[in-house]
């Protein structure tokens, strides 16, 4: 397993294809195995870099707390190891989270922006004490508290109809995280800011990708982020949910590969 020190701790990542560098950044609470749909299939055409976020995976697990800018300078700790100057910044919801606050913070290092199933604006204050109430339950009884909360929501309708062996792999997968980088990442997911007024500031093209069975970050939440941000394309990903890369790759590989294409040229 790779890995880089960077900010003092241990960061594990993969690097696999050649082409456009893509740094794939995983949501909550999941690991850089999110990706593999993604790195296997496209290795033609981009260089992959997917990351275990602090806290995740393989990854140091540091005391909190955690921000949304914490990760970023992560990531940019490990393109500097790397030597990869610009990159395509890929976030799937809490790593779109991040992905904005990479954006905010080094929009020199971003070349474009694939935001999948995410959303700009801060939580509600109902949705920020869910989140602290989850926190207290990961310190009673572990990981599989944040799991068995947020497995019902990841995936769309028709997957937990139809796959349901899908649905356990991933549970398993998201069991191996450890309780203190869930906790990390909560409160850094209830505090992050509001990024309403970043969206159009932002120069970079960008591709939103969503699940049409969304019930995390909805289609219309996805539109209405792809309208915000002026060089936006938006896509829709039939018969899939809030993990529409894993539940439907060949579509979401497709909305990926024409648009590095575009950025080829
Ligand atoms: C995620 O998939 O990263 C989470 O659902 C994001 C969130 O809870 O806001």
């Amino acid at each position: 397993m790779p890995f880089a020190t960077i900010n003092g701790i241990r960061l594990v990542y993969d690097v696999r294809g050649q082409g456009i560098p893509v740094l794939w950044i995983h949501g909550f609470p999941l690991g850089r195995w999110l990706w593999d749909p993604q790195v296997h299939a496209l290795a033609d055409i981009a260089r992959s870099i997917a990351v275990d976020l602090r806290g995740f995976g393989g990854s140091s697990a540091p005391e909190g707390p955690y921000t949304m800018e914490t990760y970023a300078a992560d990531l940019q700790g490990l393109l500097d190891t790397l030597g990869i100057d610009r990159v395509v910044l890929a976030g799937l919801s809490m790593g779109g989270y991040v992905a904005f606050a990479f954006y905010a913070a080094y929009p020199e290092r971003v070349r474009a922006l694939i935001l999948a199933d995410t959303r700009h604006q801060a939580d509600t204050p109902e949705a920020r004490a869910n989140r602290y109430a989850l926190i207290e339950r990961i310190r009673a009884e572990g990981t599989p508290a944040a799991v068995e909360a947020f497995l019902p929501r990841l995936f769309g309708a028709t997957t937990q109809r139809e796959r349901p062996e899908l649905v356990e792999t991933l549970r398993r997968k998201m069991l191996t995280n450890p309780a203190a980088g869930l906790i990390g990442a909560l409160q850094a997911m209830a505090e992050r800011p509001d990024r309403t007024e970043l969206l159009p500031s932002i120069q970079a093209p960008a591709l939103v990708i969503v699940g049409e069975e969304d019930a995390v970050t909805p289609p219309d939440l996805a539109r209405q982020m792809a309208e915000g941000i002026p060089r936006a394309r938006l896509v829709v990903i039939p018969r899939a949910g809030h993990l529409a890369n894993v539940e439907a790759p060949e579509a979401f590989n497709e909305a990926v590969r024409g648009f590095l294409r575009e950025l080829e040229v």
